[in-house]
């Protein structure tokens, strides 16, 4: 028998305990702080808790449970959620109405046999087709957003017979090869190059600088098989692009025989009012990915679909041509998600989101009136917000004391000049006004530290 056996063991059953257990003691809850600090720095990265707000306080802050628009920590501690996952909590959280079909699945069958037709995955095409624009048809059910970005390359790459894509500067679709390839920011990027090397970065929101990429490109011999773009770009801190941006994108896709392809794992699903953002704007892309708010925030679950003309006899000679991810759209998985758009479309999840949206942005161009040294700029759509800062420090020192104060938004010591707000849609009024208050003590308490 191995030597790690019985101490492995014995520690996977502590563990199992806890999760088991339907309250934990005292001494429970010092170990699990303790533990979960020292297995951090041990076995996930020593770099890992450094930065972070949740152990900027005095106890470091050890997650356990969450509901609604909460997380609670191991001491019962409640934190109102402004950061939402980064937009996966948009149903807010362990939401009743999702979580009850889940849990009858699991009671089913969890992952699918590889073999059989899983009934769920079909349902799930036929209503993502049913609820996305245009001609957009065929699915393809990925885990990760990253990875569901892959599959839009190499679909753009099938479909077209081009090679090259077209980016933009600040862009984020996620941190795999192809994908971070596509990124906009150096940091993220030079350590791994060479990577794709079929790319060109241009400004985001300029229409005409896209245009001259994929002339230039086709003028010397390359073509370009796709562009790729966030309908609003969310990690380079929620930059909405100037109005008919994406109308004038889908018209040079169309002219140059380029697949568009809109990456709406972060604005769509009702994030930013309406249940995608390319509805907002009147254009169809022939290829789109979605995520987060997808599996409801109860199960990852992300995805690709096509318009038909993207999907070429080639691929549907063999299905397996894109990708076969061995666990993407488990019957688990697409139960969340089948619930989730049922939750969204009965609950008019995009209304609530432009409603609490409108309401927010309303109180925060007070709080930007009132401190207009600290609050530079307040920009969003729906319950996609973000708040500029005039430095990190700044917005860090803000970020930190509404934590304290139980608010937990985003933002890191690496970066918080813009801080971002993305609630679950679920919030309440009252809950909001909390926010706001507890941001003008924050406000105020900083703008003293820095003389502002
Ligand atoms: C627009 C966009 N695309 C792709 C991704 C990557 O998703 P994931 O972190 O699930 O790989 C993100 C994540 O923030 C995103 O915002």
């Amino acid at each position: 028998m191995a030597a790690y056996k019985d101490a492995a063991l014995k520690e996977a059953k502590k563990v199992l305990s806890f999760i088991e257990k339907p309250a934990l003691t005292e001494d429970d809850k010092k170990m699990i702080v303790k533990e979960s600090i020292e297995n951090f720095n041990q076995n996930v990265n020593p770099g890992w808790l450094e930065y972070r707000k949740s152990m900027s306080t005095d106890n470091a802050c050890v997650e356990w449970t969450d509901t609604e628009e909460h997380f609670t920590d191991l001491y019962g501690n409640d934190f109102i959620d402004c950061l939402g996952g980064f937009g996966i909590y948009t149903c807010g959280h362990r939401n009743p109405e999702i979580l009850k079909y889940v849990k009858a699945q699991l009671d089913r069958y969890a992952l699918h046999s590889q073999e059989l037709v899983d009934p769920l995955r079909g349902y799930l095409a036929k209503l993502v087709a049913m609820i996305t624009p245009g001609d957009l048809q065929y699915c393809f059910f990925t885990n990760g957003g990253a990875e569901a970005v892959e599959m839009a390359l190499k679909l753009a790459r099938l479909s077209t017979g081009g090679r090259y894509y077209i980016s933009t500067v600040g862009a984020f679709h996620g941190k795999s090869y192809g994908a971070i390839s596509m990124g906009g920011k150096a940091a993220y990027r030079e350590d791994y190059l060479p990577m794709i090397q079929q790319v060109q970065h241009v400004a985001y929101g300029d229409a005409d600088a896209m245009e001259a990429a994929i002339k230039n490109l086709h003028t010397v011999g390359e073509k370009v098989c796709g562009v790729i773009l966030e309908p609003i770009q969310g990690e380079a801190g929620v930059i909405i692009p100037p109005a008919g941006y994406l109308k004038k994108v889908r018209e040079i896709c169309d002219k140059y025989g380029v697949a568009m392809i809109l990456d709406e794992i972060q604005t769509g699903m009702g994030r930013t009012g309406t249940m995608w953002r390319c509805e907002a704007e009147g254009v169809t892309p022939d290829i789109m990915t979605y995520g987060k708010a997808f599996g409801g925030g109860i199960m990852p679950i992300t995805g690709i679909i096509a318009r038909p003309n993207m999907w070429g006899q080639k691929l549907i000679d063999n299905p397996w041509l894109l990708g076969s991810p061995t666990f993407g759209g488990s019957p688990l998985a697409c139960s969340a998600a089948i619930a989730t758009i049922g939750y969204m479309l009965e609950n008019d999840i995009p209304q609530m989101c432009k409603e609490k949206g409108d309401y927010f942005m309303e109180k925060l161009n007070g709080l930007k009136a009132k401190y207009p040294t600290m609050l530079k700029d307040i920009r969003g759509a729906g319950l996609l917000i973000c708040m500029d800062f005039p430095a990190a420090e700044v917005g860090y020192a803000v970020v930190k004391g509404l934590f304290s104060r139980h608010v937990m938004t985003s933002g890191t010591l690496v970066n918080a000049k813009a801080v971002r707000i993305e609630p679950p849609a679920v919030i309440k009024y009252e809950t909001i006004d909390i926010v706001i208050e507890k941001l003008e003590e924050s406000i105020i308490d900083a703008k003293k530290e820095f003389k502002l």
